[in-house]
């Protein structure tokens, strides 16, 4: 069985999504830990509830990057995970970090890379003139927001949109896109070739 450990801040229903997902269909695969960086969050409550252990790595409490960082990777490393899944999880790693976990770190962002990395995806692709917007599950790399893209959904922006109406409608399209991604992963099915992600069996990697 692999071995998934979840990064969380705050309310984590891609965590969910995945947890739900990974006991329905029987993946060869447990969510060992959920792991949060601030107390508050509030998935843990959901992760404690279904019995996963969960721990909080305040960052409060380390406010220099790389000790957050180091504390971090101590904390993950006891669950000696297979896959670590960032989702939602609300701080920058450092170079360090995110070499460490080469090849088994993935992260969600709600938007269709390459375009809009960072925050207030959604304001800025309708400041933009976005027609089309989408959420991308890729493994990560040390720059923001960036690396090999695994899966990504489209969803048309309709007229009146606001960023609320088009985050909810990305949210539920992630809560899709995650969950099919981490399953490929611990089944083995994803392959990365000269930074280009391929789905071994032939699915489609696109959700319209
Ligand atoms: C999700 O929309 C996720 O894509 C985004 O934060 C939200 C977390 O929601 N992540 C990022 O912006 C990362 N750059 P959740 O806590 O309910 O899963």
């Amino acid at each position: 069985m692999k071995r998934i450990v979840i990064l969380i801040s705050g309310r984590g229903s891609n965590m969910e999504a995945i947890v739900q997902r990974c006991t329905e269909q029987q993946w060869p695969a447990d969510v060992v830990a959920v792991i949060a960086n601030r107390p508050d969050a509030q998935g843990l409550a959901f992760a404690r509830a279904r019995g996963i252990a969960t721990a909080v790595v305040d960052h409060m409490a380390q406010p220099a990057r790389e000790a957050l960082d180091a504390a971090l990777a101590t904390t993950i490393d006891r669950f000696a995970p297979d896959l670590v899944v960032l989702a939602g999880f609300m701080r920058i790693l450092g170079a360090a970090f995110v070499r460490r976990y080469d090849g088994r770190l993935l992260n969600i962002h709600p938007s269709l890379l390459p375009a809009f990395p960072g925050l207030h995806t959604h304001r800025r692709a309708l400041e933009a003139g976005c027609k089309l917007v989408g959420a991308t599950v890729h493994f990560v790399t040390p720059a923001l927001d960036h690396g090999p893209i695994v899966m990504q959904s489209a969803v048309p922006v309709l007229a009146g949109d606001d960023e609320h109406t088009l985050a909810a409608r990305v949210l539920a399209t992630e809560h899709v896109i995650y969950p099919l991604a981490v399953r490929w992963f611990v089944e083995g099915r994803l392959a990365v070739d000269h930074g280009i992600v391929r789905q071994l069996d032939g699915a489609s990697q696109v959700l319209m």
